[in-house]
């Protein structure tokens, strides 16, 4: 990986640097020259790494979240922040710490905030994918949308990524491990690993030379 804009670890959010690498590594794997798209950037940590090797490609990075928080971000919630709360305080809004990060990260450029829920933009969406990155949501209703809205947006050879998949429930919770196991019981992708809990699978087609 080449040195990153700016440090991950200085912006808030849930992507272990080691993670990150492989996020960073992906987009070489995807179908050159086409878009790339992420469901759920909170303050902007994973944006980072995808957007730094979209940059490095002259490919652009679409990043989808509402700025309202998921269910455990909420106040009284158990990952809710204080200093992310709403100006109304009563709920929560990251659009603010979004942008100052694609500022700092230098990736206005290449980074477009999409700020809408997933679905909504999935519906008028028309364009092949060459990666989608699922960190949404993860209630089972809104990790279900995220797959079914976006998934089929993906080119032949284009990379899916699903973040926070725990195999042992005792690890965590079960919507985006289904996400995973679904994928697989399609027969629409290559499994190309599991680093900690990203998994990375590669749809089938056409030729997947990377950019
Ligand atoms: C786990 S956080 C993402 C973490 C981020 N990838 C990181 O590296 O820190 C999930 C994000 O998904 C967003 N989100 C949840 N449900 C959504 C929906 N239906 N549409 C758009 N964004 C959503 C939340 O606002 C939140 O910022």
């Amino acid at each position: 990986m080449h040195p990153l804009p700016l440090d991950p670890e200085s912006v808030k959010g849930f992507m272990p640097a080691s993670e990150g690498a492989e996020l960073y590594r992906a987009v070489s794997l995807a179908p050159p020259a086409l878009p790339c798209l992420e469901i759920g950037s909170y303050c902007g940590k994973s944006t980072i790494y995808l957007g730094a090797a979209c940059q490095r490609s002259g490919r652009v990075l679409f990043a989808v979240d509402h700025h309202a928080g998921s269910e455990e971000h909420q106040p009284g919630e158990g990952y809710f922040d204080p200093e992310l709360a709403s100006a109304d305080g009563q709920g929560v809004d990251t659009f603010g710490a979004f942008r100052r990060t694609l500022r700092g990260a230098a990736l206005e450029d290449t980074v477009v905030p999409i700020v809408a829920p997933s679905a909504a933009a999935a519906r008028a969406w028309a364009t092949p994918l060459g990666l989608l990155f699922i960190d949404g949501g993860h209630s089972r209703a809104a990790a279900q949308a995220d797959y079914a809205g976006w998934v089929p947006k993906l080119a032949p050879g284009g990379i899916l990524l699903i973040h926070d998949i725990f195999p042992n429930p005792a690890d965590g919770g079960r919507p985006p491990y289904e996400l995973w196991c679904q994928a697989q019981e399609s027969g629409d992708f290559e499994v190309l690993g599991l680093f900690e809990t990203l998994g990375m699978l590669r749809k089938r087609g056409a030729s997947s030379a990377g950019a």
